[in-house]
């Protein structure tokens, strides 16, 4: 038993800020952040919930493949900023969409989710239980990071994307490499909470500080280090050459790290799709953004049997990749 594609969408909260725009809010600079990110513009919330982007996605995605909602057997998302700890955002898509009654559950994996998500979906329709299965990954990161945190308010953007997995007999993956790294988690740590209860001494310490944090740099080198080690041995456990890959979709986090990526893999930079420019870093929800974008583009067509790497790294720490054949 296997799983294939049969649809892509997005969806992104309507309000789309310029680098401009932010420059009015903080001391920064359209020329600073597109020279070290490629960011030009994100989408941001004014009240929308990563569920109800969600929701948005999920139904463009259910359209375009002409699936009723009720013939949904699970839907997982990936994001790293829920509405609740509980209930998870998937069990509000899944009411939110019309589905039956069926499994639903997030996975919290940054910017690594989407690839985590795709592997566990992928992996519930080799069962052959399932016919369709939705999987997304969502972000609303408006409402993590600290918008007196220039270093790190300018990078991020709202918005959510997915796939829809359809019962066939021949296998979605071609290979997989996926890894979590605890050790390295205070590179990247977001909505920390901490212990707190009427036995709790006081102890007189300010409250925890759940906004987003980020060492730039240490992910940066992180991201160099590890990211053309897994493209390599994802590519290579197929028994195929880098070079035979028809595009590598990358978390968008920085056009720069790209690059970097790129010239280690001495391949061209073409072969490594982006729309960084227009969403900035929308975590989760990046991936699946950037392939329902390249699809409606004509860059990419479902059943058309090219073979595409995804790869998402990010807070965890976490890294993950996936060839996979559309
Ligand atoms: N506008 C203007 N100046 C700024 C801004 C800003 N928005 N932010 C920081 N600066 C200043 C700093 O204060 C610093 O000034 P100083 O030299 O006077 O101290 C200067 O710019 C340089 O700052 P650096 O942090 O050294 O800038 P760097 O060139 O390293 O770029 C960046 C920072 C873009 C964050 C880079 O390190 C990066 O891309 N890292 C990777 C981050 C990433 O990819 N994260 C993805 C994972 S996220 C996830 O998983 C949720």
């Amino acid at each position: 038993m296997g799983a294939k594609i049969i649809a892509a969408g997005k969806y992104v909260p309507d309000q789309s800020i310029s680098n401009d725009q932010l420059a009015e809010w903080m001391d920064t600079s359209d020329e600073w952040i597109r020279s070290r990110t490629g960011i030009e513009y994100r989408n941001i919330s004014t009240d929308e919930n990563t569920s109800d982007l969600c929701i948005q996605a999920a139904l463009s995605i259910l359209n375009k493949a002409a699936v009723a909602p009720e013939k949904l057997g699970f839907i997982i998302v990936a994001t790293m900023t829920p509405d609740y700890h509980s209930p998870s955002v998937a069990a509000l898509v899944q009411h939110g969409v019309g589905a039956g009654p069926v499994m639903a559950f997030d996975i919290s994996a940054a910017c690594s989710g989407f690839v985590y998500a795709l592997s566990v979906g992928e992996k519930l329709m080799d069962s052959g239980q399932y016919e369709y299965g939705l999987v997304l990954g969502g972000e609303t990161m408006s409402k993590a990071v600290d918008w007196e945190d220039r270093s790190t308010a300018v990078l991020f953007g709202d918005g959510a994307g997915g796939v829809l997995l359809q019962k066939t007999d021949t296998s979605l993956s071609l290979a997989e490499d996926l890894h979590a790294d605890g050790g390295q988690s205070d590179a990247l740590t977001s909505g920390f909470t901490q212990v707190d209860n009427p036995l709790k001494p006081a102890d007189g310490s300010d409250p925890a500080n759940q906004a987003l944090t980020m060492d730039g740099r240490g992910i940066f080198n992180f991201v160099s280090r590890t990211v053309p080690n897994s493209l390599r041995a994802t590519v290579e456990g197929a028994g195929m050459q880098l070079e035979e890959v028809d595009h590598y979709l990358l978390h968008q986090a920085n056009q720069r790290l790209l690059k970097v990526v790129a010239k280690k893999l001495s391949l061209p930079i073409s072969k490594f799709a982006t729309n960084i420019r227009y969403y900035g870093n929308t975590s989760a929800a990046s991936i699946p953004i950037l392939l329902a974008d390249m699809l409606e583009a004509k860059e990419l067509e479902l059943g058309s049997g090219k073979k595409i790497v995804i790869s998402g790294f990010g807070g965890g720490l976490t890294w993950g990749s996936m060839l996979i054949q559309l």
